[in-house]
């Protein structure tokens, strides 16, 4: 397949887009979702803010009978981390943070997050039929959205290995799976593109949509390149799938090579159809991970399904997540929120450098890796001692390579050494030598304790 890369996101040069229409996603929506009713008190909830409204609609408790009377939260600058900045929430704002509130989250937070999506990403909320609403947290959305699109039995194409908090919401919702392996460059297109070429509708249904965590994937560590995410994109164009575009880790990016940039602003500078990406973006990796804040950016018309979906679950994100993020964000503004961003992805770049170090002097003869260029993981393959080698059902080509698990379980954990057996990170019960390895809390000291006692047990293991 040959690539030809399109002008660099911040080009001026824009081609001409048309959003999907309506339709196109009211006709994809898993049976549960279309025959969700909107909530008759939520729904009606945003009316309370017409001018001269007189509201008896929602069983919304008196704030003056709650016992907070002010919070106080002290800030670390986004650009000098030593100076502490004093943001206080009380009055009117006190009341909003103790109080029920709409479903899509604060009208201003809301619009805060379109306006620096728009910038970040390049797009036009106004001209291409996108919009953002907030939820608990992109897990939860991203089990709304699996729930909004697939019915039982669906196809889901997972990149392998994917991420092991998404695979028990597809099974809850008993997915069938096609899964596209990953090299260093991302879920490998040629081979996503030979297996829908060839789909037997016959044995299952054909894949209505590729769930993907483009940057500094959760377990790999991959940051799929600027050629590949074309391709990819070209694909799901081609078969008419829908991109799900889980990017936790978008800001944590510390590359050397320029970004590339997201599906969202891809589908974009490629031209033609726009529509096709639904994002999923957090707060977590950013400001504070129990918060649950995240977000979803994309076509109207699948946000609302999720909308009403949270209208009856969760109602709407935590009102107090959202009193203290937004004063936080406007203080910021978009450029302060950026400085923060790049000043925690070079923290993690300097957590990086040192476990690679730590890595290369303990485990270079036993275990291969690839040096991941954004977020907090590493994806090693271990050399498994004989004791834990079993039958691998793995990728084809590899060998048998042993069982992770195994030896987690029954060897490292003792030495107090503790790792995610990859294996949880397939969805086709492989068996696999892999480890995702946590690198964002240790101390240099720590990092070189827990390296060390690994190799230790390895060694041992295999000379035993
Ligand atoms: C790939 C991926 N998606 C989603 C999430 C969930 O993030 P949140 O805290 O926003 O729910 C995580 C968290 O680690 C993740 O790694």
């Amino acid at each position: 397949m040959t690539v030809t890369l399109p002008a660099a996101a911040t080009s001026k040069e824009t081609k001409p887009c048309t959003p999907l229409p309506s339709s196109y996603y009211t006709e994809r929506l898993s049976d549960v979702s279309a025959g969700r009713k909107p909530s008759p008190i939520w729904d009606l909830l945003p009316v309370e803010d017409t001018p001269g409204m007189l509201s008896m609609l929602a069983g919304k408790p008196n704030p003056a009978t709650f016992p907070f009377k002010y919070i106080h939260l002290g800030v670390r600058s986004p650009t000098d981390k030593t100076k502490i900045e004093e943001i206080a929430i009380e009055g009117k704002d006190l009341d909003a943070a103790l109080q029920y509130g709409v479903t899509t989250g604060f009208t201003e937070l809301v619009d805060w997050v379109r306006d620096m999506m728009a910038q970040v990403h390049g797009r036009d909320p106004d001209s291409e039929a996108w919009r953002v609403s907030l939820g608990p947290g992109s897990q939860d959305l991203l089990y709304k959205a699996m729930n909004a699109l697939v019915n039982p039995g669906d196809t889901v194409i997972v990149e392998g290995p994917t991420y092991p908090g998404v695979t028990p919401i597809m099974a809850a919702l008993s997915c069938q799976y096609a899964v596209v392996d990953v090299d260093d460059q991302g879920a490998i297109a040629t081979d996503m593109e030979k297996m829908l070429a060839n789909w037997d509708r016959s044995v299952k249904p054909f894949p209505k949509v590729f769930y993907t965590i483009p940057f500094g994937c959760n377990p790999s560590g991959v940051t799929t390149s600027y050629a590949r995410r074309i391709q990819l994109l070209e694909i799901a164009r081609k078969y008419d799938i829908i991109i799900l575009e889980d990017d936790p880790y978008y800001f944590l990016y510390y590359g050397k090579a320029p970004k590339p940039p997201s599906y969202f602003t891809l589908e974009k500078q490629l031209g033609g159809e726009v529509g096709r990406v639904l994002r999923f973006d957090s707060f977590s990796k950013v400001l504070a991970a129990g918060f649950r804040l995240g977000w979803i950016t994309g076509p109207s018309t699948l946000v609302a399904a999720i909308e009403r979906h949270n209208s009856c679950s969760v109602v709407q994100p935590s009102s107090l997540t959202q009193a203290v993020t937004l004063p936080l964000l406007k203080q910021w503004k978009i450029s302060g929120f950026l400085a923060h961003t790049v000043a925690t992805a070079s923290f993690y770049r300097q957590r990086r450098d040192a476990f690679e170090a730590c890595l290369n002097r303990h485990l270079a003869d036993l275990a291969e890796w690839t040096v991941p260029e954004a977020s907090m993981f590493f994806w090693l393959k271990l050399r498994l001692p004989p004791t834990v080698r079993c039958q691998n059902l793995g990728s084809p080509g590899e060998e048998d390579e042993g069982d992770s698990a195994a030896f987690i379980r029954d060897k490292a954990m003792h030495r107090g050494v503790l790792l995610l057996p990859g294996a949880n990170a397939y969805v086709d019960d492989r068996s696999t030598a892999r480890v995702r390895v946590s690198f964002s809390l240790l101390s240099d000291e720590q990092m070189e304790e827990a390296v060390r006692r690994l190799a230790e047990v390895l060694r041992e293991e295999s000379t035993s």
